[in-house]
């Protein structure tokens, strides 16, 4: 990592860069880039050992889902296009979509992108052994609309549940930026009144707790004396209270007491989704079988 352009300086000055004041107190610090970091990597496939709630209540549900509707998405895409895989993971659920569109005979030249190398590597090693042009990008999504240009084909731009680490409008006026003018952007999402909340909050609190302590470390803070543990709410949000800001957070105006959000996985009703869909196109498919998650590809 040292030798790249993202190196522990870059992390450190985005780090500080993406704190937003929200509200008097309260200080939002969710950016998901700075949640996967060398051993946030580990930490995430810790979380899908199949005995943890995480799995149970998310990543095992999801892959049967995607697995029910890929045929439906696949359906919608052009025969010749750009797969582009924001934050394509260790749980390959891009293999799904990979079967259907070899079944369907449509073409494709897949391009994973994550700030992880790690992540990136196991994602091309998992597409090109099965014979797939792949060509990875090692990017920020935020840099995407100029690191990738104007495209020679249509785009399919999927960033599946990544889509709940963000503030809805933020990502997906990003996404459809991405996908340019023949593009489609896929999202995924969980239904809070169709999942139970409190067991999702539980799995939050019990198993992804401590993914956050290296980005704390990034803003010199010691995750386990400069701030409280960290708590879930039911939206899902993790918090923690500040005890004893470090200089570099000091500049930024925070104080003893104030409150900082880390992560957040937000759940949403079928109504409020649409309605955010509904804000930025009225062009949309949503795939709603009555799970618990619902997907949309957005053009
Ligand atoms: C939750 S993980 C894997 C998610 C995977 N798609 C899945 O559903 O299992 C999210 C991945 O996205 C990457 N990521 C998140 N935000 C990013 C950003 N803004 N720019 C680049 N990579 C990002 C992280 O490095 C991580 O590898």
């Amino acid at each position: 990592m040292e030798n790249s352009k993202y190196n522990m300086d870059w992390f450190k000055e985005r780090a500080l860069a993406s704190i937003r004041a929200i509200g008097s107190n309260a200080w939002d610090y969710s950016d998901s880039l700075l949640l996967y970091i060398s051993s946030g990597v580990e930490k995430y496939e810790n979380l899908q050992q199949e005995d943890t709630l995480y799995f149970k209540t998310i990543t095992n549900p999801e892959r049967a889902y995607l697995q029910s509707i890929a045929k439906s998405v696949v359906d919608s895409l052009p025969f010749n296009f750009e797969y582009i895989d924001l934050g394509p993971g260790t749980e390959h659920k891009e293999q799904f979509f990979f079967d259907e569109l070899r079944k369907q005979g449509k073409e494709f030249i897949y391009v994973p992108v994550d700030i992880s190398e790690e992540y990136l590597r196991l994602a091309e090693e998992n597409a090109t052994k099965q014979g797939i042009v792949t060509k990875p990008v090692q990017a920020a999504f935020e840099e995407l609309p100029e690191v990738l240009g104007r495209g020679a084909a249509p785009r399919f731009v999927n960033i599946g549940l990544t889509f709940s680490n963000y503030e809805p409008q933020a990502i997906l006026k990003l996404l459809k930026e991405i996908a340019g003018e023949n593009g489609s952007a896929f999202i995924n999402s969980q239904m809070r009144d169709r999942v139970d909340m409190a067991a999702l909050k539980n799995a939050y609190a019990e198993d992804a707790v401590t993914l956050a302590d290296d980005k704390l470390k990034l803003l010199d803070l010691d995750p386990n004396a400069d701030v409280s543990p960290r708590e879930a709410t039911e939206d899902v949000k993790i918090w923690c209270t500040v005890y004893k800001p470090s200089h570099m957070i000091e500049e930024k105006g925070i104080k003893t007491g104030d409150a900082l959000l880390v992560f957040q996985s937000l759940r949403y009703t079928p109504q409020q989704l649409e309605l955010e869909l509904t804000k930025v196109s009225n062009d949309f498919q949503t795939f709603d079988t009555g799970e618990s998650f619902i997907a949309a590809l957005v053009r």
